[in-house]
């Protein structure tokens, strides 16, 4: 491989998804056309569209993922006194509804090949206080959810699906977020969809705990209830709880997100399945260096590689993981990242009284993980350049 002198290099991109002429002549349309910006017909369409793609029976366009999952915190009744378990290797968001609500978080660890938590790291975590698990579907790969469904069960736990980068994503025939009480995704930027940038959705299994859901996510409005003599009396809308003292809040989205939504969730397969091509590409292309360990998706899965992570072993105790970050990123200006500092070592989470874990395959994960820049829309020649570079740098780190 020649140096790396004029070469642009491959930067690590915000960006997860692009939009096509025909999805942007939609979303200007709704630009045009929406009356009213907010919680109309758009919004309606995507929640349809999305409830038929997960296979899920009610769905909610909200603001974010985050929003989401502050949603099904509350939905799920959790608060002081409570205890939620949850893995630490996973983005602040995950974590931060569910502290909010003044319940205990309790960090699991993680499968070391499939870097998300299981029914063995979750079971010995479980006491008489907890009440919820959280599973985070790392990197477009669920959990190996029917061992975890049947630990809740029999614990009568909750189970919030943390769907943000697995929209998708599949576990013996079914689809990530339709199997816990509680789904949530989102369509951030940098996520596999977006809706121009921010957006969500929780899906919620229980029909009684879905009622609730459309008045806490806007002000607790409604309709009035019954025959009214005029329209206008006493006001445009009622206001009131869902459940006793519990206040609302305003995690709505717009209409023209919704339009966005609407686009993309109608060829999620195909974006999700240029990503899979990818990323098997990607690990063929450099399959005989057994120092580099991607993420194992065990029969039964299908992963849609929200990321491409991986761990870098090294050949010998004086090369590890921030060699081969250098020279990728001084020598061939490939700009891979470390995703996901365990949560129990933020400062937020250490003052607030979660800085305590026993998750030593998240340690481990964490000082040997690399990220490649993987947004689909890379084009070929940096792709194959990426490739190139991934295994000079590899051969080189052997010398
Ligand atoms: C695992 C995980 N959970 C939650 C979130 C929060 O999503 P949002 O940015 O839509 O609030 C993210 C996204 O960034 C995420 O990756």
């Amino acid at each position: 491989m020649k140096s790396n002198k004029n070469q642009p290099g491959v930067p690590w991109s915000g960006r997860g998804s692009r939009y096509s002429p025909s999805d942007i002549e939609f979303i200007v349309q709704a630009i045009r056309d929406s009356d009213p910006l907010t919680q109309g017909r758009y919004q309606n369409e995507f929640e349809d569209a999305f409830r038929a793609y997960t296979e899920t029976s009610h769905a909610f366009a909200v603001s974010s993922c985050t929003a989401a999952l502050h949603l099904a915190a509350i939905l799920s009744g959790v608060g002081e006194g409570d205890e939620v378990i949850m893995p630490a290797h996973t983005f602040a968001a995950s974590a931060i509804p569910f502290a909010r609500t003044g319940a205990r978080l309790v960090w699991a660890d993680i499968d070391p090949a499939t870097l998300v938590v299981s029914a063995d790291t979750i079971a010995p975590l479980i006491t008489p206080a907890t009440k919820v698990v959280v599973v985070v579907h790392l990197y477009g790969l669920m959990a190996d959810m029917d061992p975890i469904m049947a630990l809740a069960e029999s614990h009568e736990l909750l189970v919030v699906e943390d769907a943000a980068q697995a929209l998708g994503a599949n576990y013996k025939g079914r689809q990530a977020g339709s199997i816990g009480d509680f789904g949530c995704f989102s369509f951030h930027s940098h996520k596999n969809i977006s809706t121009l940038g921010e957006g969500g959705m929780l899906t919620v299994k229980d029909a009684a705990l879905a009622r609730q859901a459309p008045g806490l996510r806007h002000n607790g409005m409604r309709a009035y209830k019954g025959e009214r003599e005029h329209y206008w009396k006493p006001a445009m809308s009622n206001v009131d709880f869902d459940r006793p003292n519990l206040w609302p809040f305003n995690y709505c989205i717009g209409e023209v997100q919704c339009a966005a939504g609407i686009t993309q969730i109608h060829k999620v397969d195909e974006l999700n399945a240029f990503r899979q091509s990818r990323a098997k590409t990607f690990m063929r292309a450099v399959s005989d260096f057994p120092e580099l360990v991607f993420q194992a998706t065990p029969v039964d899965h299908e992963n849609v590689f929200y990321c491409l992570p991986a761990r870098y072993l090294g050949t010998d105790a004086n090369r590890d993981r921030d060699d081969f970050m250098a020279r990728m990123s001084l020598h061939h200006k490939v700009q891979m990242v470390i995703q996901y500092h365990p949560l129990y070592r933020y400062p937020m989470f250490k003052s607030a009284g979660f800085g305590e874990a026993n998750c030593p395959e998240t340690d481990v994960f964490f000082d040997q993980m690399v990220s490649f820049p993987f947004h689909p829309w890379m084009p070929q020649d940096q792709f194959d350049f990426m490739i190139d570079a991934t295994r000079e740098t590899l051969s080189e780190l052997r010398q």
